[in-house]
């Protein structure tokens, strides 16, 4: 008997892997070998351009396959022929993505042999861009990328920081352990459900608030944004271009995902409306429901015995959301309760007028905050559902399950 895959896994995938023209072309070789560990039978293909960086040889050795440089090499075509080859892969991967590639993809080019793969194929395919951080913001470039996104298209990255050029911004490739564990999670979601977001939009809360008191001291809470971070991650997988408004937390941004960094409630307001219009909004985020009337500028010296702190209460974002129904097609907020769970969460998607709640349990061991794992029951108006206790990333999956099927119903 032969044991299956562990879910994530690239075991046994065809990977066609699309080296584009950039100076990162050098970290693809990297790649390959990271996706051959995975366990993934790699193929390479290369641009005219990406040959002026790495040599063909170089690919060959690392994947132990011959490599296709030109859609005119009548030798490789009486072996595989291109549409053999593009039909062979069970994704595509383009790394480095760069900003001519993706502009040519997301038109259909077929000038050359990669944009021909990745137009004659129905594999799913995922791009890693690379390339000068000004070019990655060009509108041009973000209207190309968001083609692709709506498409289906899995974007990876690119990463912020020093540059080829010297220097800085978005526009580095991920690295090839990112790119590898990003196609491991897109290859854990079921084929009936990658791309079923393409073309929407979904706004996701996530992490504490922290509340300034002084230059030194704050109100905060003990989400670490774990569930919020998974929900978006299980949103971008399916394809929806998502925006992580996220409080003060220390966690890697998911791939594909466009993150927000806030402290205070009143800052994650102002992101979460800067980032509408949107289909779906999700506040997973546990936002203070009170803030000192007077951040001080100076240290709150130590006088009497006790101190009693001024604070006044902060704009229901969740609420706020629901009221505005402009172009919104599903509202979702989180109940994080320490007792009467089910009461107290079905009162808020009352008074709130959400679309669902997904209540959990806090203040117990194994569960709610920072924990890796955590147990809930959803409910809308005429139905509910138990989400048994697993980890948050198989939680956030079940969850948008639940939530594409609530938003077709
Ligand atoms: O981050 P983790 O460590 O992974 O923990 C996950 C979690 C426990 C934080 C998460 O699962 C959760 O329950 N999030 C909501 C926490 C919360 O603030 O619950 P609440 O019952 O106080 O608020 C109800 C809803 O209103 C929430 O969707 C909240 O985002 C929203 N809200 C609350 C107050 C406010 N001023 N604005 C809001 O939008």
């Amino acid at each position: 008997m032969t044991a299956s895959p562990p879910p994530g896994s690239l075991q046994g995938q065809r990977l066609l892997l699309c080296v584009g023209g950039g100076i990162a072309a050098y970290k693809a070789l990297e790649l390959v070998r990271r996706l051959r560990d995975a366990g993934a039978v790699v193929q390479v293909a290369m641009t005219e351009g990406a040959q002026q960086f790495v040599t063909p040889l170089s690919f060959q050795a690392l994947s132990g396959q011959p490599v296709r440089t030109s859609l005119w090499d009548s030798a490789a075509e009486a072996a595989m022929g291109h549409i053999e080859l593009a039909r062979w892969a069970d994704r595509i991967l383009v790394a480095p993505a760069t900003a001519d590639l993706l502009a040519r993809l997301s038109h259909g080019f077929a000038n050359d042999l990669v944009t021909t793969l990745c137009l004659a194929t129905t594999a799913p395919i995922t791009v890693a861009p690379a390339m000068n951080h000004r070019m990655w913001l060009h509108p041009a470039t973000q209207a190309n990328i968001a083609t692709l996104r709506e498409r289906g298209v899995q974007i990876i990255g690119p990463e912020d920081g020093p540059l080829a050029e010297g220097e800085s911004g978005p526009g580095r490739l991920s690295e090839p352990e990112q790119i590898v564990a990003a196609l491991g999670s897109a290859a854990a979601v079921p084929p009936t459900h990658a791309g079923e977001l393409a073309g929407l939009k979904v706004v996701v809360s996530a992490g504490p608030t922290y509340e300034d008191l002084d230059p030194v001291r704050y109100l905060g809470n003990r989400s670490s944004g774990k569930m919020g971070f998974a929900v978006a991650a299980s949103a971008a997988r399916r394809g929806a271009e998502v925006v992580l408004v996220a409080g003060p937390v220390q966690l890697p941004t998911p791939s594909g995902v466009k993150r927000i960094d806030v402290r205070s409630a009143a800052q994650m307001r102002e992101a979460v409306f800067g980032a509408f219009p949107a289909d779906i909004y999700i506040g997973a985020a546990a936002v203070a429901d009170y803030s000192p009337r007077v951040s001080v500028q100076n240290k709150i010296k130590k006088t009497g015995e006790t101190l009693t702190l001024d604070l006044v209460r902060t704009p229901d974002i969740l609420a706020e959301v629901a009221a505005q129904t402009q172009g919104l097609k599903l509202v979702v907020g989180f109940a994080a309760e320490t007792e009467n769970v089910a009461h107290y969460a079905r009162g808020k998607l009352q008074a709130k007028r959400l679309d669902m709640i997904v209540a959990n349990q806090v203040g117990i061991a194994g569960g709610g905050f920072e924990s890796d794992q955590n147990a809930m029951t959803a409910y809308w108006n005429g139905g509910e559902r138990d989400f048994s206790t697993a980890p948050k990333t198989q939680l956030a999956d079940a969850l948008m399950d639940l939530i594409v099927e609530r938003m077709n119903a």
